[in-house]
């Protein structure tokens, strides 16, 4: 088959590209491994910047946000046995809003099916060809093991961190990444909010986050060893570990109903593009999930090339595709940065020395007493920026 965009992933990033690219009359084909059904019930994120918000609002892409949606206008930061409020309001001007990625994932499928426009799920991406030339292909299989072929003007790999659009670009693991020695061991429980906003703790025993869901659905997390299994701990013991580390709040328990443990690294690819392919999302980077950058960023990456690919296939002119990643990068290492900035200052190293503990510390309380240390933490959790959405 043949269309203007072949897009690989029904992620985010894919999803919206889709979305943003019909608006301005651009037909493409999106093809994603998984079904629809496990697309719209993984778990992942729950943290969308004040314009993620704006362009899946104002763009149709999804009413839901506002209104399933709860707006954050702060988070907790905890440490020393002390509570400190980053007021977002305040500081940004700007805010959060709490709305899982699969709900905005069912939104964008919902806007993609209603539209008529051509979605696959089942298949395969094996590898994309030929990225030099005008005329680069997808080369898949769909769940029959049938083969399917997409010839577009131009592949965009948003096919996560293990994209196969990545290895036709410059290897799949070519790129700048780090490793941290811990991971998350997360939760989902069915009780009601512990605090009004997202608690970050940094204890003695480790970091946790107290996130949310809903009224009645609570996701919590707390730094575990990398190679520890989901299920290390039994339901009491898990209780006792996240209530350990925050203390001076009560956590209100109920069922936990799903337990995993994220790995954590972050990474950029050495090139977000080769001729025609160009690579967004989680296949151009990953980010470690403190301060909840991962989905913002395919966004932003997502914002950018929408409207470099118009002008390349509207108006014939490519220089914003050849602009693309030195812009979408600028923003990238904005978000590396704060992603690894709050989660050195928040996690317990696991060779820490008396000394790094105590710096760690003193870091926090700088954060804490100073307005602009509130006010970085707060312009960078809540977002820069989108060009053309303010
Ligand atoms: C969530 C995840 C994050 O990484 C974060 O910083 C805040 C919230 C969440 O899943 O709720």
């Amino acid at each position: 088959v043949r269309t203007r965009v072949a897009i690989i992933g029904a992620g985010p990033a894919g999803l919206l590209l889709a979305h943003l690219l019909d608006r301005q009359g651009i037909e493409s084909i999106i093809v994603d491994a998984r079904t629809r059904e496990q697309i719209e019930t993984t778990i992942r994120a729950g943290i969308l910047e004040q314009g993620t918000v704006e362009v899946l609002s104002r763009t149709g892409a999804s009413d839901r946000v506002l209104t399933v949606g709860s707006r954050h206008d702060g988070i907790d930061l905890a440490f020393a046995g002390e509570h400190h409020r980053i007021d977002f309001a305040a500081t940004a001007g700007r805010a959060v809003w709490l709305y899982p990625q699969h709900e905005a994932l069912k939104d964008l499928i919902a806007a993609r099916l209603a539209a008529g426009q051509d979605i696959r799920f089942g298949v395969t991406a094996e590898r994309v060809e030929d990225p030099d030339s005008d005329r680069p292909r997808v080369v898949a299989v769909d769940a029959d093991g049938a083969p399917l072929v997409i010839e577009a003007d131009w592949v965009v790999g948003a096919d996560g961190s293990r994209s196969v659009a990545r290895a036709s670009i410059s290897g799949r693991h070519s790129g700048a990444y780090r490793e941290y020695p811990f991971a998350w061991f997360g939760i989902l429980c069915e009780a009601p909010p512990s605090a009004e906003e997202l608690i970050y703790s940094n204890s003695p025993e480790g970091f946790a986050l107290i996130s949310q869901r809903s009224p009645e659905v609570q996701r919590m997390y707390f730094q575990c060893d990398p190679e520890a299994g989901p299920d290390a701990l039994d339901e009491a013991e898990l209780w006792t570990t996240l209530q350990a580390r925050v203390p001076g709040t009560t956590l209100k328990q109920g069922r936990i109903f799903q337990r995993d443990v994220l790995r954590f690294r972050s990474f950029v690819a050495s090139d977000l593009r080769r001729g025609r392919v160009v690579l967004v999302g989680d296949a151009a980077h990953t980010v470690p999930p403190t301060g909840a950058k991962g989905m913002n960023l395919a966004v932003a990456d997502v914002v950018l090339l929408s409207e470099a690919l118009r002008a390349s296939l509207s108006d014939g002119d490519d220089a914003l595709v050849d602009a693309f990643p030195e812009r979408a990068l600028e923003r990238i290492w904005k978000a590396q940065h704060f992603s690894w900035w709050m989660t050195s200052m928040l996690h317990l190293q696991p060779e820490a020395s008396d000394f790094d503990r105590r710096r760690q510390l003193g870091e926090l309380r700088t954060v804490v007493e100073s307005e602009a240390g509130r006010t970085y933490l707060a312009e960078a959790y809540t977002g820069w920026p989108l060009p053309g959405v303010e």
